[in-house]
C-alpha cells in the first residue's frame, strides 16, 4: 500500500504528507515509508488520543491529531502551516476537503478509499473546493491496490528487511474464530482497530 504513495502521489524527499486513517493497517504503513523515505513532515488523523500518540511516539509521525477535536481543515493548517505536497485519503469527505485546502501548487493526492461515507444514506456532498485544483494545478487519483501488482515483488523486496529490523513498525488487532468476523468487521468501521484488524481462524481450521 507504500507503492501508490510513489507511483500516483509521486512522492518525493522533502514532501509534506497528510496521511488520514493513519492508524489503520493501510495508512500507519504509508506514514512510516513516507517518513524513512525522506518527507519533510508526515501529518497523520486518526480517531482516538491513543491512536494519536501511538503515530507521534511510535511511528514517527511529525505530528497527529484527533479528527473529533475540531474542522479537519482548522487542526490540517496548524500541523502544516506551510502547507502539504501529498496526501493519501482513506477517508474521502471532510478529510479530503481539508487535504484540497492545504495543497501547496502542485499537490498530488492519492485516494485509496473513503471510509468515512461507506454507511451514508444518501450521496454525501463533494468536497466543495474542487475549483482549487485549477489554480494550484493539484492532481488527484484514485486506485485499486490489484492494478498495481507489477511492484509486488520489489515491495516484499524492500520492505521485508524494514519490517525484520523494526525500522517499520506492523501492528495488528487479532480477533478470535469465524464467528467473529462480521462483528469485527463492524468494529473495524468503527474504528476497533490499530494497525491491522485479523480474524484469526482456530487452529484446526
Ligand atoms: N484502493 C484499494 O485498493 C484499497 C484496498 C484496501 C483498503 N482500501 C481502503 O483503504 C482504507 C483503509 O483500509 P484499511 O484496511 O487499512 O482499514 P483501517 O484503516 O485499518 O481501518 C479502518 C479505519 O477507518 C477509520 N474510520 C472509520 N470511520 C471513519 C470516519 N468517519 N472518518 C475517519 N476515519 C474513519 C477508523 O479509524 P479511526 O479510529 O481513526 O476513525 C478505522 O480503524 C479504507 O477506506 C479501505 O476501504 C482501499
Amino acid at each position: 500500500m507504500g507503492r501508490p504513495l510513489f507511483r500516483l502521489a509521486e512522492f518525493k524527499a522533502g514532501d509534506v504528507v497528510f496521511v488520514s486513517g493513519a492508524a489503520g493497517a493501510v495508512g500507519s504503513i504509508v506514514g512510516q515509508l513516507a517518513r524513512l523515505h525522506g518527507a519533510a513532515a508526515v501529518i497523520g488523523s486518526a480517531g482516538t488520543p491513543d491512536k494519536v500518540r501511538w503515530l507521534t511516539e511510535e511511528l514517527g509521525f511529525t505530528s497527529a491529531f484527533d479528527y473529533h477535536d475540531g474542522p479537519v481543515a482548522k487542526q490540517l493548517a496548524q500541523a502544516a502551516p506551510d502547507g502539504i505536497d501529498v496526501y493519501f485519503d482513506n477517508v474521502g469527505g471532510e478529510h479530503l476537503e481539508a487535504a484540497i485546502g492545504a495543497f501547496n501548487e502542485f499537490g498530488r493526492g492519492a485516494l485509496c478509499g473513503a471510509i468515512s461515507a461507506y454507511n451514508a444514506t444518501e450521496p454525501p456532498p463533494g468536497p466543495r473546493n474542487m475549483s482549487l485544483m485549477v489554480g494550484r494545478k493539484l492532481s488527484l487519483r484514485g486506485f485499486i491496490v490489484g492494478d498495481h501488482y507489477d511492484m509486488r515483488d520489489e515491495f516484499i523486496e524492500k520492505v521485508t528487511p524494514l519490517v525484520t529490523s523494526g525500522e517499520l513498525v506492523v501492528r495488528e488487532t487479532v480477533r478470535e474464530g469465524l464467528d467473529q468476523a462480521a462483528a469485527t468487521f463492524i468494529d473495524l468501521l468503527r474504528g476497533g482497530n490499530t494497525g491491522k484488524m485479523v480474524v484469526k481462524l482456530a487452529d484446526d481450521v
